[in-house]
């Protein structure tokens, strides 16, 4: 069942490239006592994610900040290299988060998953974002597939 409002994000850990290599981070670490704005998609360096959904988020980043939002987080399944690479190529800087979801444990405990076999993919996180206030979501929007409106920066921005 896809994570709904008032659910608590579910106990699991993530990773992110630091100066110092992998770190791992637990659902606590990113969320607990926090406002955090987190988004999802289908794969760094993919055209809509690296074009638009997470540009958008780090062009935004000050105004959902000045908005309440602590913290901003974008979570992928892909590992914690490529989501590394991904943030240099992009200069997400500490703007975004990029936060590795390599085995899909968070998009498979939220509901939040997708085969895209299809496309020679394997299973990945559908293309969502969520305002959770102390690991409580308290919106949720997702995107179909093929399609990129509902969960951009700008709308989360105009529903704060
Ligand atoms: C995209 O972001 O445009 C995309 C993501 C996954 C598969 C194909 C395209």
């Amino acid at each position: 069942m896809t994570i709904k409002p008032g659910d608590v994000i579910p106990t699991v850990t993530l990773y992110h490239m630091t100066g110092d290599g992998p770190q791992g981070l637990t659902t606590d670490d990113i969320f607990k006592g926090k406002k955090v704005a987190v988004f999802g998609l289908p794969g760094a360096f993919t055209p809509t994610c690296s074009a638009k959904h997470l540009p958008g988020y780090v062009a935004n980043a000050d105004a959902l900040k000045a908005k309440g939002i602590d913290s901003i987080v974008c979570v992928s399944v892909n590992d914690v290299f490529v989501m590394g690479a991904w943030a240099k190529d992009q200069g997400s800087g500490d703007k975004v988060l990029l936060a590795a979801d390599g085995s899909a444990d968070l998009a498979r405990a939220a509901g939040l998953d997708v085969d895209m076999s299809g496309q020679g993919f394997g299973t990945r996180c559908q293309r969502f974002s969520m305002v959770v206030d102390d690991g409580v979501v308290q919106s949720i929007h997702i995107d179909p597939p093929g399609t990129f409106e509902a969960t951009s920066a700008e709308a989360m921005l105009a529903e704060l």
